[in-house]
């Protein structure tokens, strides 16, 4: 049992010296609020980042789903379709929109959307996709899009935890119309509170900077192509401060060894945990075909539904804040009475969240703590056999 002080949280964000600086800078400065000057250089290194997409730093990856379902105009009750084995952020987007919402599966290998459910999921009515790439690994985007392309559907990214991970050579949230990306504490990269809508092409940006600025031309007058502004379309308040783009920069000189880091420790906990896989008892985290980048936001393995909830139990016992995950969306309270969803609705779905189990993963731990973590989990393993 280890001492309280030498417990192994499940997260802990890196910030340090170079965060304190930079926002103390921008607090010094009065760069309080936003699409200001740091805000500016935020979404320019993330443009960078994401092959030149146009980037809007937002309060939150769900009010980036808000904006981009907003600026994408869907006809109310227009369906869209979203896997279940997911956060409720795009779920809640689409519902508050008016559209409607159809839950599908996913892969069980990769917890991912899987592509061959969509024809029988879609119908004249859908008109878009949500790709959910979970762990920081990428989703079979190959047949999503071209599925996508054929009968005409938006394709959203949810890469709420995808930064700097990529599929086949391109940045997740860059791969289908629009992306959306999570910078909330959890995240490998964080502003606190924080996310980011990806636009690829030019004039849509136009659209969604009015969208971004409640509704406002006022990115246009921060160029000074007009010299007032005022209300020109619909809108929300989907600017983030300038304060928090300030410890965006900061991370962000961070990411490629925050990223490095967190492979170093997936990389232990895959060779040293390799030899307890067992079908149906205990399984570890593949990177799927076509991840050329993960960034292994998540560490999780599965073990059987019977010793699921003892296992996590009995790694907190040994001083590991070890995880479940999501609960299946299907079965929440509010799917079951507003959309009369039910059990047995979703079979991977179920089956995944009933086994699995998130490892400690974060960039600063040690490799010390790393095999602290195995050792947990080989003793549990064996303890619950
Ligand atoms: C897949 C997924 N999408 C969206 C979100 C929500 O992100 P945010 O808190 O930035 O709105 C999360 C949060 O963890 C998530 O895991």
């Amino acid at each position: 049992m280890r001492p309280p002080e030498r417990r192994i949280v499940f997260h802990r964000p890196w910030v340090g010296v170079e965060e304190e600086a930079r926002c103390t800078g921008a607090l010094r400065a009065l760069r309080l609020v936003g699409n200001g000057p740091e805000g500016k250089r935020f979404q320019e290194r993330l443009r960078a980042l994401l092959g030149g997409w146009h980037v809007f730093f937002t309060p939150s990856c769900t009010a980036a789903f808000e904006m981009a379902l907003m600026g994408l105009d869907l006809p109310p009750g227009a369906e869209v379709v979203c896997p279940a084995f997911t956060y409720p952020s795009m779920t809640n987007a689409i519902v508050n929109a008016g559209l409607t919402l159809r839950m599908i599966d996913v892969d069980p290998g990769t917890f991912m959307i899987d592509p061959t459910l969509l024809p029988a999921a879609c119908n004249a009515r859908t008109r878009a996709v949500v790709v959910v790439h979970y762990a920081g690994m990428g989703a079979r985007m190959d047949e999503v899009n071209a599925f996508a392309r054929v009968r005409g559907l938006v394709v959203i990214e949810d890469a709420a935890q995808g930064i700097g991970a990529a599929y086949r050579g391109r940045p997740l949230g860059t791969l289908g119309d629009l992306g959306c990306i999570s910078f909330h504490a959890t995240k490998n990269l964080t502003t606190g509170e924080g996310g980011a809508l990806c636009v690829p092409i030019e004039h849509l940006a136009r659209r969604f900077e009015i969208l971004h600025e409640k509704g406002t031309d006022r990115a246009a007058f921060l160029r000074g192509e007009v010299d007032k502004y005022t209300w020109v379309d619909r809108g929300g308040s989907f600017v983030q401060s300038d304060l928090l783009a300030a410890l965006g920069l900061a991370q962000m000189d961070r990411l490629g060894e925050i990223n490095r880091r967190r492979q170093g420790v997936a990389r232990r906990y895959l060779d040293s945990l390799r030899d307890l896989e067992a079908p149906g008892a205990f399984a570890l985290p593949r990177v799927p075909e076509g991840t050329t980048e993960p960034n292994w936001h998540i560490f999780a393995l599965r073990v059987d539904t019977a010793r699921r909830d003892r296992f996590v139990k009995a790694l907190k016992a040994e001083g590991i804040d070890a995880s479940t995950h999501y609960e299946p969306l299907h079965l929440s309270p509010f799917a079951r009475s507003r959309l009369g969803t039910g059990p047995g609705l979703l079979p991977v779905t179920e089956e995944i969240c009933g086994t699995l189990v998130r490892l400690p993963i974060w960039p600063q731990m040690t490799d010390e703590d790393a095999l602290d973590v195995v050792r947990a989990v080989r003793k549990v393993h064996v303890g619950l056999a």
